[in-house]
């Protein structure tokens, strides 16, 4: 879909979209428009149940005198009510409502409101990054679908006054959802195609935007010590990769502006298929593990949007990329693994293996960059699904102010996370008889203690966040800017974290 921005002017093809304030009250420019349909859109309001409230739609079908297909009124409800990710909403729906219908263009009026806020441009802007976001689709392997299935919108224009500033807030904006895209195509590869190394590739081409990327294979994690990530990979036929990208926004290394601002860092689950290994998964549902990779893949679309909109920060994000297959090579349960920190761990269970993952990345992007903070995010735990369903990531963190910030900035996107906690009680219950500790507790608090297990692996209380994002990677529901499959979850968060809080 081509979204471009233009001045007012009267569309004469295709569906065309207008607001309706609270109480199916008609701003000027949706007023106009019901005035050439000779009233059409006033009776329509009048004979259904829209009232114009934010979020509703109303289509009236084919008006006489206008040329337009349709017009889908859009509800703003109280204008001073409305947030960003109402304004990207507004744009989802449209869109999603419009590609069902056949018509190839629509042009969405965004006209002056009484009131100086949110700005026509503003408003238009989030609009159209709503509506961006909401029309990705992973159809490459569709080879058959007919014209008449697909979404049908090939072009989407922005009428507004001032489209000069809309084009440019907006392309700010797009430079974001390039790194969700990134991120939900990841999700969406299945584990034939996405595996380790290939996943190395697509992240290499992030060297284009100014990310410097480098990989370790096998040999030179072996030279580390990475025990812990090698044995969850040890029963696949792909090579175990380190993913390493640097995006140096303030200065390269070498400049004194750099050298003040240690980078931040994430750290990303890269699990490219997890079949559960020797303590193997039952077959149903299986084929959602082809997105266990899913918190590798918001840190490779997080540093596209970074670089993408050239962020002054420093950041560096590590993902741990294996596949955790049963085989004949595969590890055991009970196999004692020596982790890069020197800590042992008994593999109780070899399907509870992000975390295995995450130790040796965790501690590998400590020893290698003393970052100032660390995110982790990984689809690490059912139980997280069990607790916080699909409406909030699980958040764990050993410092209030980081918390603080990433529940701020997930409210400001759109995408939530709860904080749960952590302490003494529940990292005893990963206290192994053989080992330092066990990879599993008992049956009680398993998103706890899976956390409790990264937060071994955290040096001298760096300020550090953990993101169970088993619930939030994939949805079955499309709504507001996501369509249905991978949600790009975490993209959004974190750079919002980061304009925030660390530029
Ligand atoms: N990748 C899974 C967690 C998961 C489950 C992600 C559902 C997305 C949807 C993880 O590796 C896993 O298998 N965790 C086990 C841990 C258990 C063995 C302690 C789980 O949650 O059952
Ligand atoms: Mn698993
Ligand atoms: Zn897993």
């Amino acid at each position: 879909m081509k979204i471009t921005f233009s001045t007012p002017s009267e569309a004469k093809a295709g569906a065309i979209a207008s607001g309706v304030l609270a109480d199916g009250k008609l701003p000027a420019d949706t007023a106009s428009l019901d005035k050439r349909t000779g009233g059409a859109l006033t009776r329509a309001i009048k004979a259904s149940r829209f009232t114009g409230k934010k979020g509703e739609l109303l289509e009236v079908l084919a008006p006489p005198a206008i040329a337009n297909s349709r017009v889908v009124l859009y509800g703003l409800g109280d204008p001073k009510a409305l947030s960003e990710t109402d304004l990207e909403g507004i744009g989802g729906s449209l869109v999603a409502h419009v590609n069902r219908t056949g018509d190839k263009e629509l042009a969405l009026m965004v006209g002056k409101l009484s009131g100086k806020k949110p700005a026509p441009a503003e408003r238009a802007a989030r609009h159209a990054y709503g509506a961006l976001l909401r029309s990705y689709r992973f159809d490459k392997y569709k080879t058959k679908e007919k014209a008449d299935k697909k979404p049908s919108l090939a072009k989407l224009t922005v009428m507004v006054d001032d489209p000069t500033a809309a084009r440019s807030a907006y392309g700010r904006l797009s430079r974001i959802a390039d790194g969700v895209f990134l991120t939900r195509h990841l999700v969406s590869e299945p584990a034939n195609i996405l595996y380790p190394k290939s996943l190395v590739a697509e992240a290499k081409k992030l060297t284009k935007l100014g990310v410097k990327v480098k990989t370790l294979g096998e040999t030179q994690m072996q030279r580390l010590g990475m025990g812990a990530l090698l044995g969850v990979g040890q029963g696949s036929a792909h090579e175990s990769q380190l993913l390493v990208m640097e995006w140096n926004g303030v200065g390269t290394a070498k400049t004194p502006a750099a050298k003040k601002q240690t980078p931040l860092a994430f750290v990303g689950k890269g699990v490219t298929f997890d079949t559960g290994g020797i303590s193997i998964k039952p077959a149903s549902g299986m084929e959602d593990m082809k997105w266990d990779m899913g918190g590798a893949g918001v840190v490779v679309g997080l540093m596209a949007a970074l670089a993408g909109r050239k962020a002054k920060v420093n950041a560096v994000g590590v993902c741990g990329l294996v596949e955790n297959m049963p085989s004949g090579k595969a590890q055991r349960p009970g196999d004692i693994v020596t982790s890069m920190s020197g800590q042992t761990i008994e593999v109780l269970n070899t399907d509870a293996e992000g975390r295995l993952v995450l130790a040796d990345a965790l501690w590998y992007v400590q020893e290698t960059y003393k970052p100032r903070m660390i995110i982790d995010l990984a689809t690490l735990t059912g139980a997280i699904i069990v607790a916080l369903g699909n409406e909030h990531a699980g958040l764990f963190s050993n410092n209030d102010e980081l918390s603080e910030q990433l529940t701020a900035a997930g409210k400001a996107v759109g995408e939530l996370v709860w904080r749960m906690p952590l302490g003494e009680a529940y990292n005893k219950l990963i206290d192994s008889e053989a080992a330092d500790m066990k990879n599993i507790g008992n049956r009680s608090a398993g998103s706890i203690t899976a956390a409790q297990f990264l937060q071994r692996f955290i040096q001298n209380d760096t300020p550090w966040a953990h993101l169970d994002i088993a619930g939030v990677t994939w949805t079955s529901k499309e709504k507001g800017t996501v369509p249905k499959g991978g949600t790009g979850f975490g993209v959004r968060l974190l750079d919002r974290l980061v304009a925030d809080n660390y530029e």
